[in-house]
């Protein structure tokens, strides 16, 4: 143990994502959605991004490692490295190659997403995670990276929040396809589930060994009034569509409404984790709202709040994490906090940073397998429909001259990495 009662051999990095820090990735959809005006909330696109494509992945992992960082999770891009069906990229596995060769050199173990949000456009075509053949597709793809670049990862995640990304690009039309409906939206978990529950054979079939795993983020749904029953009741059944009915079919191998019109069993769901991953932002206030017919009759009203526009990170919540970690430990594989971060002002980093990793060592005293723990974000990057305004980084980033400079949230974090190696 050490400053905070870190455990000593919790991991301990930051997180990224490929469209979010590469640059100039031009074969997924959200290139294709970012060229529309208006599409992205401060006017601005990818572009460059973090130039990590480009080379400069290799100078941000060496500058994590420098700092005390003992890992990182990042994630590929489908479209670079299958830019059309069936036909794989030599160069883009060998970028990725050298990337994943520097991250071990410089002494971090590597996490790979094979899916954070973004699909190839020919993926998208198809209708994206609505369609039947999605799946398949992924599977492939999956089985196919393991090949290639199994030798380099140590830890799998086969996909990225596929609540999120079910309801900013399906139920919502921020992000893309954009559908506007929910019967997609529960679809698009429904097949990203079986997709994740494939691409998990598909890794075990090249690496019997692996570590494969699914990220989730399980914000808490807390009744605005726990003493008012409508209240509870549109927290509960706010739960229910993005998280419960994830974690009953998870556990139970079996799809619930309204993931599925009638409940239907799902048994390649079970025993297809090694370990589960939870991405943890905050928590929301529920408070019954008859209008709010699109949201399970809940209105969000936690005050104060981390949000920007029409996105709400919700209120940080040290307690609300550990909740949701206890409430993913009933799956019985080892957990990893995948991210947890904020934007704002340096004193709100650093606290919102110190107060989380307590939490974290906490639940660890208390017996919870907690393996590891990833801050988002490295570098301020690309914040999807947001852009550019909302910082996660410990590192901010010029996107002019692409200087990196740390931030007080980065030098904190590097200290507390340090002083668990004593
Ligand atoms: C998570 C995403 C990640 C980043 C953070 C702020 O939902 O996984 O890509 O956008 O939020």
């Amino acid at each position: 143990m050490s400053e905070l009662d870190l455990p000593r051999d919790l991991l301990l990095g930051a997180a990224t994502s490929s469209h979010q820090v590469e640059g100039d990735n031009r074969g997924n959809d959200w290139w294709a959605w970012e060229q529309r005006p208006g599409a992205i909330a401060d006017g601005t696109r990818s572009g460059e991004a973090c130039g990590w494509w480009a080379g400069r992945a290799e100078e941000d992992l060496r500058a994590a490692a420098a700092l005390g960082h003992d890992a990182h999770r990042m994630s590929l891009e489908w479209s670079r490295l299958e830019p059309e069906p069936g036909r794989f990229d030599r160069d883009a596995f060998a970028r990725y190659r050298q990337i994943l060769e520097a991250a071990r050199a410089a002494g971090l173990t590597v996490m790979v997403t094979l899916h954070h949000f973004t699909l190839p456009e020919w993926v998208a075509r198809l209708g994206g995670w609505t369609h039947a053949n999605t799946p398949l597709l992924f599977e492939g793809y999956a089985e196919r990276v393991a090949r290639e670049l199994g030798q380099g990862v140590d830890l799998w995640a086969t996909l990225n929040e596929p609540a999120v990304l079910a309801w900013m690009a399906y139920a919502g039309d921020r992000w893309p396809p954009g559908q506007k409906s929910l019967r997609s939206a529960f679809r698009a978990i429904a097949r990203q589930l079986d997709g994740h529950a494939r691409a998990y054979r598909a890794v075990h079939r090249v690496l019997p060994d692996a570590q494969v795993g699914l990220v989730l983020n399980m914000p808490r749904f807390d009744p605005a009034d726990p003493s008012r029953r409508l209240d509870r009741w549109a927290a509960a059944a706010q739960d229910w569509a993005f998280t419960g009915a994830i974690l009953h079919a998870l556990r139970h191998g079996e799809l619930r409404l309204p993931l599925a019109p009638v409940r239907r069993a799902a048994p390649s769901l079970r025993a297809a984790l090694d370990w589960v991953g939870l991405n943890f932002y905050g928590r929301f206030a529920v408070r019954f709202d008859p209008t709010a017919l699109d949201a399970a009759l809940g209105r969000h009203v936690q005050r104060p709040t981390v949000a920007r526009g029409d996105n709400d990170w919700g209120q940080p919540s040290p307690d609300g994490m550990v909740r949701q970690l206890e409430r993913l430990a009933a799956l019985d594989v080892p957990l990893y906090v995948t991210e947890n971060g904020t934007w704002g002002d340096d004193a709100h980093c650093v606290a919102y940073l110190e107060s989380h990793l307590a939490a974290v060592a906490a639940a660890a005293r208390r017996g919870l397998d907690i393996r590891g723990y990833f801050a988002w974000s490295l570098v301020d990057n690309f914040e999807w429909a947001e852009g550019w305004e909302t910082r996660f980084g410990h590192f901010a980033l010029d996107r002019e001259t692409q200087a990196r400079t740390l931030r007080p949230v980065g030098a904190r974090f590097g200290e507390i990495c340090r002083a668990r190696r004593r």
